[in-house]
């Protein structure tokens, strides 16, 4: 399978930098009259198996909404449950993900996660911190306006103190205050269990994504789907705003 290794336009071969919104494991449970948090089990099963199909096939990254700032006002128990399957996946995945060459990070608002937690997911992130493969992103209580409010704090306050000249603020600059920094934007982003939102994920950085809404419910979505999706994307033509006779 061949990587896109540019941002040239046209036609667009697979896509280097990918992003998936995980959605419907509560359905998948609900349907088969089982809890919600099996729903949530099955997720993980499944974000293992697609993490090592986009390692073998070279992406460059995968970013993944695994929890997002609106999902704080769902139940206790469900918080709970979501924050313990986190808590194994950092650590029982560790050596895999590290023989892969994997490079892990977290993006989102670090302070409202459990302290041990946070300890686990920063010992994850410094064991896999030079590794040249995969770069796989986890967003956790992670918001696309709370990313932006925070990259303009941050921007302000560089200027209030006279470090940054308000006239030199690029699109550059703010990308670089992103939690993202550092990472391609994502040619592709997916949903899965056929809502078509985007529900606060990555907005800054998505731009010029191509969008693909599939039905499967997130447990249900397999290798050869995702596979299947990548492949549809790469026939795709991508113009920037540019158009066909221009490519
Ligand atoms: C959306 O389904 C999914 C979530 C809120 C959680 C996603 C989490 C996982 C896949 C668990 C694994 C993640 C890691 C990093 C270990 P939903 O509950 O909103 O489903 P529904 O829309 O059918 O109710």
């Amino acid at each position: 399978m061949q990587l896109d290794e540019t941002a040239a336009p046209g036609k667009v071969g697979m896509p280097a930098n990918v992003a998936i919104i995980m959605d419907g494991n509560g359905r998948w449970a609900q349907r088969r009259g089982l809890p919600r948090s099996a729903g949530h089990l099955a997720g993980v099963n499944r974000l293992r198996e697609i993490v090592r199909t986009a390692s073998n096939l070279g992406l460059r990254s995968l970013t993944v909404f695994a929890f997002s700032t609106e999902n704080w006002r769902r139940p206790d128990y469900e918080v709970q449950v979501l924050m313990r399957l986190f808590r194994r996946f950092v650590v029982r995945e560790v050596d895999e993900l590290d023989q892969m060459r994997a490079r892990v990070r977290f993006i989102g608002q670090r302070d409202r996660l459990p302290a041990d937690l946070r300890r686990t997911m920063a010992q994850l992130e410094m064991r896999t911190a030079r590794n040249p493969g995969l770069v796989l992103q986890i967003a956790v209580s992670y918001g696309s306006r709370a990313e932006l409010l925070d990259a303009m704090r941050a921007i302000a306050a560089e200027t209030a103190e006279g470090r940054l000249d308000p006239e030199a603020i690029t699109e550059e600059t703010i990308a670089r205050h992103l939690w993202t920094a550092g990472v391609g934007d994502p040619d592709l982003v997916i949903r899965t269990s056929g809502e078509m939102r985007i529900s606060n994920f990555l907005l800054w950085q998505s731009a010029y994504a191509e969008y693909a809404f599939v039905e499967e419910c997130w447990p249900d979505f397999t290798p050869e789907r995702f596979r299947e999706v990548l492949e549809d994307f790469a026939a795709r033509e991508r113009r920037f705003g540019a158009v066909s006779a221009a490519v």
